[in-house]
């Protein structure tokens, strides 16, 4: 007998890291729940409460995640209803689009019983989204790297001291990434290139080594962040005011707005600065989410 209910806790995540942009991700200990119930009738339905505007984009994007997963399953395709609760704000550039759409499929499978697996799961996602960077550290946990191959995306994986602190910064305006990803050129300078792949490869052993410190002075970007600021523009002054607290470095949260700096010390000073550089915002100080989206009990 197959499940009838699935619930899947996904974390948001912060993708980009500064130069990082579209390869590195990591997922932060702040959830949303993803319940998906299988129901006798055709399509989906979101059954949590939402506001009109967010109604649209979410059902097309369900929509799309229950098309591909049939598809890609040979499963006989059946209707579902899905619920979608927690605190990844929505169009902040934390991955709330992600956690419904790595839920949804993970849940999907977990009622069919299809064997996708997290590999499965994330290759999905991936492929629906059109970059990795939120997708992995969602399905898998930890820093993630990431890059497209013969076979889908490969990703690699470093586990995040459960010492380190994110210091998150919800303004309280929306940025949507579709219109984020507008402002960036086609092409770039080759000293802009060299830049880039500098910091991602150092960003990337810092993380798979431990050795945190040597990431001071590698979040500064020249791929998205200077095009994306005029959306976003207390960004400069909030990451330098974090910095001065005595975070290791800041960047722009994948598309936006959320803006997040790292902290290895006390984040408590970090996070006041932040917030004084940017009143109208919400503070969150997390740790890094471990494993990934994980499936719960359903609550009875
Ligand atoms: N990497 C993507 C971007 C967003 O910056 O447009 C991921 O959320």
């Amino acid at each position: 007998m197959t499940t009838q209910t699935a619930v899947v806790r996904v974390p948001g995540t912060t993708a980009n890291l500064g130069s990082g942009f579209d390869v590195l991700g990591i997922a932060l200990k702040l959830y949303n729940r993803v319940a998906v119930t299988r129901v006798p009738r055709r399509g989906v339905r979101i059954v949590s409460p939402i506001s009109d505007e967010a109604r649209a984009g979410a059902t097309q994007m369900v929509e799309e995640a229950s098309s591909a997963f049939f598809r890609k399953t040979r499963t006989r395709a059946f209707g579902w209803d899905v619920s979608i609760t927690g605190d990844v704000p929505v169009a902040r550039g934390l991955g709330s689009s992600t956690t419904v759409l790595v839920g949804a499929l993970a849940a999907l499978d977990a009622i069919a019983g299809t064997g996708l697996g997290k590999e499965g799961v994330f290759q999905l996602a991936n492929e629906l989204e059109g970059h990795p960077d939120n997708a992995a550290p969602a399905t898998f946990g930890g820093f993630t790297a990431s890059a497209p191959a013969p076979e889908g995306a490969r990703v690699a994986r470093f586990p995040v001291s459960s010492k380190v602190r994110f210091v998150v910064l919800v303004p309280g305006f929306e940025v949507r990434t579709s219109d984020a990803r507008r402002l960036l050129p086609s092409a770039y300078p080759k000293a802009d290139v060299v830049h880039a792949l500098g910091r991602v490869a150092m960003i990337t052993a810092a993380f798979a080594s431990g050795d945190l410190g040597s990431l001071a002075g590698m979040f500064d970007d020249r791929v998205h962040q200077p095009c994306r600021t005029p959306l976003i523009p207390a960004l400069p002054r909030v990451i330098a005011a974090g910095v001065r607290a005595g975070a290791v470095g800041g960047w722009l949260s994948g598309s936006g707005s959320t803006i997040v700096c790292l902290a290895t010390a006390d984040a408590e000073p970090v996070g006041r600065a932040m917030q004084r550089a940017l009143p109208e915002s919400r503070l969150h100080v997390v740790a890094a989410d471990a494993s990934g989206y994980r499936l719960e009990r359903p609550r009875p």
